[in-house]
């Protein structure tokens, strides 16, 4: 071959916790009972009324290309949303109906960093923030979230962090993989220090709907320009919905912003299948109460796997605040995280990651993902406990 790859496709990284999956998978196969913390894949199935309404979307023909901002429907369903939930009411063109939140993150960093410029990232954080940002050929300044601080992320470190290259912050909260929930002094002040150095911010807020301390509201950084001028609010509708399959998200964000990446989406994808958008609607203004079982449960789950980690001997967790993840602190244990990781899935069948898979402050931790039942959860543990106690 005289033409080799890219240097972009050659700095693809992935997302590292799809080959554990693979991994998980093959032992599956060979008839090994795994018991799973490791993908955010909710176990619930998407409720009826969302299937019902896809089903009806694709008998009335909503089977062809649709406008690739997205159905003016589902937009406006995402404006009265965004107005319930967030306290503003977002023009259409400033709402972009992506595929898949994850779709959301190559767009913001395409569009608005140059290469050799920076952006500030939580550390962990969601593995698809660094892979984008290193493919772009754009530096991540890394902001670590400590455990002493509940893993929220710290402004006075974000205001640390930022020099005259910064071009964009990404917040996000809840969040993955520690399940951190920032107070609303701390999102109001970053919102204000991107303000005061006139640098955008990317607030992923998938987990938006998934709060578990009593007493703490859902707060955005999008109160301050409601989106106009340099927020953008990433949402999706994967985990509070359970639809990680029909790859559908949503932007809301600057027009101008919007509008490029219109255009993006329009040249990689063309458009969000309109039958998927059709069922999008009837998640976000059909009856929720699906959505509040799934939260319930997941707060009871997390309340079982954190009490039953913490009696195990080498292991620390901390209570999550939101999303579907609890990050553990593992290092009592003597093993790395990627020790651990493969000693939990060879020696008590238990499929968790190492937390190095979210970054470079992951060592000494692992992430858990409260998607399997409580009764699989308690065998878990106890698999686990008895593998440490034997060690
Ligand atoms: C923080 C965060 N953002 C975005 C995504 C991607 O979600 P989607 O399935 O909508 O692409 C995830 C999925 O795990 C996530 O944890």
């Amino acid at each position: 071959m005289k033409y080799r790859l890219t240097k972009f496709a050659n700095s693809i990284d992935g997302q590292p916790m799809f080959k554990v999956l693979a991994k998980v998978q093959e032992m599956q196969r060979q008839g090994k009972d795994i018991v799973h913390f490791e993908i955010g894949d909710p176990d619930f199935d998407t409720p009826k009324n969302i299937v019902e309404a896809a089903k009806e979307a694709l008998d009335a023909g909503k089977t062809h290309y649709a406008p690739s901002i997205g159905v003016k429907e589902l937009r406006e369903s995402i404006q009265r949303a965004t107005e319930r939930s967030r306290g503003f009411k977002p023009d259409l063109d400033q709402i972009l109906v992506v595929p898949g939140a994850n779709m959301g993150i190559y767009y913001a960093v395409s569009c608005l960093v140059e290469p050799g410029d920076e952006v500030i990232v939580p550390d962990p954080g969601f593995p698809t923030y660094y892979s984008v940002i290193k493919a772009c050929g754009v530096k991540a300044v890394r902001v670590p979230l400590r455990e002493e601080n509940s893993f929220r992320m710290n402004p006075e470190d974000v205001r640390k962090a930022i020099t005259d290259k910064t071009r964009l912050i990404i917040l996000n909260s809840p969040q993955n993989p520690t399940g951190s929930v920032m107070t609303k002094e701390e999102i109001e002040e970053i919102a204000q220090i991107a303000k005061d150095h006139d640098i955008y911010i990317y607030s992923d807020e998938i987990y938006s709907r998934m709060y578990y301390a009593e007493g703490v509201s859902f707060r955005s950084p999008s109160f301050l320009d409601e989106c106009k001028e340099r927020t953008i609010v990433a949402n999706g509708f994967s985990k509070a919905f359970a639809m990680t399959g029909w790859r559908i998200g949503a932007l809301v964000g600057p027009a101008d912003v919007i509008a490029k990446m219109e255009l993006l989406l329009q040249t990689t994808s063309s458009c969000v299948p309109p039958f998927i958008q059709y069922a999008a609607i009837e998640a976000v203004e059909g009856d929720q109460s699906a959505v509040k079982m799934m939260v319930g449960e997941y707060k009871e789950r997390m309340q079982t796997l954190v009490d039953g980690l913490n009696d195990i001997k080498g292991i620390k967790c901390l209570a999550p605040g939101g999303a579907i993840y609890i990050f553990p602190n593992i290092s009592g244990t003597g093993m790395t995280s990627a020790e651990f990781a493969d000693f939990a899935l060879e020696k008590a069948g238990v499929a968790v990651l190492p937390g190095t898979n979210f970054g470079e402050y992951g060592e000494g931790y692992i992430r858990m993902c409260v998607v399997s039942s409580r009764a699989d959860i308690e065998k878990g543990v106890k698999r686990l406990k008895e593998a440490i106690e034997a060690r």
